[in-house]
């Protein structure tokens, strides 16, 4: 029976795989352990198995004594705790959600239903080291599978719409923290039928201008906006979420020396927890629309094709239709004017599931088979 230790499965994504894996019994049949940085020797969580008090995540022997570490814990842990555990000899499958450890040779980017040959590959090498991708990537591929597994992607821009999620739980209150700010500053001209709406909008606007308004955590007015800026800038003018776009999706699909181009502009926007993006594909050659919805929507259980009309588009295809859902929508897929070779599509996903938790709790099961 794998040994396997959680840590930060109290955070946002640690919650969302706990709560996966007791959906799904994946506790029976492993003997889990659970670890704290702040609360050693406490109850661990209740998960419908017997589990034994908390253990500190830093204390190396005891980390050297399982066969598995899932961590939830973020970059941090990772840096401090990884490499002085592989150097003290440990030989245990490390699966982190952190993106500290992706782009490293050792590491294979997890997204079995995308890419279970390139999983397969590495753990018949001895791999023993397996991270989630970026949210917004695996998101992708899980829209657009199809049309990857059929070669028939010669580029590709995304152009992102991502939830406040992807920042952390702080920046989701301070959503909606702004959102009732600005409801707040108008309320009595909302009440009022006649009020000019010109008004209502200065109102606002000065609100998300003032010095009181909540930015604390994104650094600027959101709701009611966007922020055309996510994480760090790389040296070449994309942002490093940007620059994951290409670099991720190749290392997933093991392109190796042959990258296909992708790459775009990543936009925060006041959704909660689901990503939604947009693509421009060119396409190795001119597919029929109808073979190109065939592809996507054979490629894996969870995608679901909704057909370019208004109706099926609001109703299936928003944030608010996906969140909490394991479905993944791809829809107003059309050709554009630019000729038959050019592909549009819209996908939207859970950020926390398939973004994050789903291909961990997935590559956890792999190690079991
Ligand atoms: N970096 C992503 C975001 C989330 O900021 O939305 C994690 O992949």
């Amino acid at each position: 029976m794998l040994k396997v230790g959680f840590v930060g499965w109290r955070g946002m994504v640690g919650s969302v795989l706990m709560h996966r894996m007791r959906s799904e019994n994946d506790f029976a049949g492993i003997e889990p352990v659970f670890f704290t940085t702040s609360q050693v020797g406490q109850p661990g969580p209740d998960i419908g198995v017997d589990v034994p008090p908390l253990k500190d995540a830093y204390d190396q022997n005891e980390l050297k004594a399982l066969d598995v570490i899932v961590t939830c814990q973020g970059g941090g842990y990772t840096e401090e705790v990884y490499k002085p555990l592989r150097e003290a000899g440990w030989k245990g499958y490390w699966l982190d959600a952190a993106s500290t450890l992706r782009m490293a040779d050792e590491a294979t980017i997890v997204l079995d239903p995308v890419n279970r040959h390139v999983i397969d590959d590495q753990l018949a090498k001895g791999a023993k080291t397996f991270v989630g991708g970026n949210c917004t990537v695996s998101l992708m591929l899980m829209g657009l599978g199809g049309l990857f597994e059929a070669d028939l992607v010669e580029w590709m821009t995304s152009m992102t719409y991502q939830a406040a999620s992807g920042s952390g739980a702080k920046h989701m209150r301070e959503l909606l923290t702004q959102m009732g700010t600005l409801r707040d500053c108008v309320q009595q001209e909302l009440d009022d039928p006649a009020s000019a709406i010109l008004d209502i909008d200065r109102k606002v606007t000065e609100s998300m201008r003032g010095d009181r308004f909540p930015i604390e955590n994104f650094g600027a007015p959101l709701a009611g906006g966007l922020l055309p800026w996510i994480d760090k800038p790389m040296d070449n003018g994309q942002t490093r979420e940007e620059w994951k776009g290409g670099v991720e999706t190749n290392k997933i699909l093991g392109h190796g020396a042959n990258p296909i181009p992708i790459d775009g502009l990543c936009v925060r926007i006041g959704a909660m927890r689901s990503h939604s993006q947009a693509f421009t594909i060119k396409l190795k050659k001119d597919v029929p629309l109808d073979e190109i919805e065939d592809r996507l929507a054979k490629h894996n259980e969870w995608v679901k094709v909704v057909p370019n009309e208004k109706e099926a588009t609001l109703r299936d295809l928003t944030p608010a239709a996906v969140s909490g859902t394991m479905s993944v929508p791809v829809g107003r897929l059309r050709k554009l004017a630019m000729g038959g070779e050019y592909l549009t599509a819209f996908t939207v996903g859970d950020q926390l599931l398939w973004g994050a938790a789903e291909p961990l709790k997935r590559m956890l099961q792999i190690l079991r088979e």
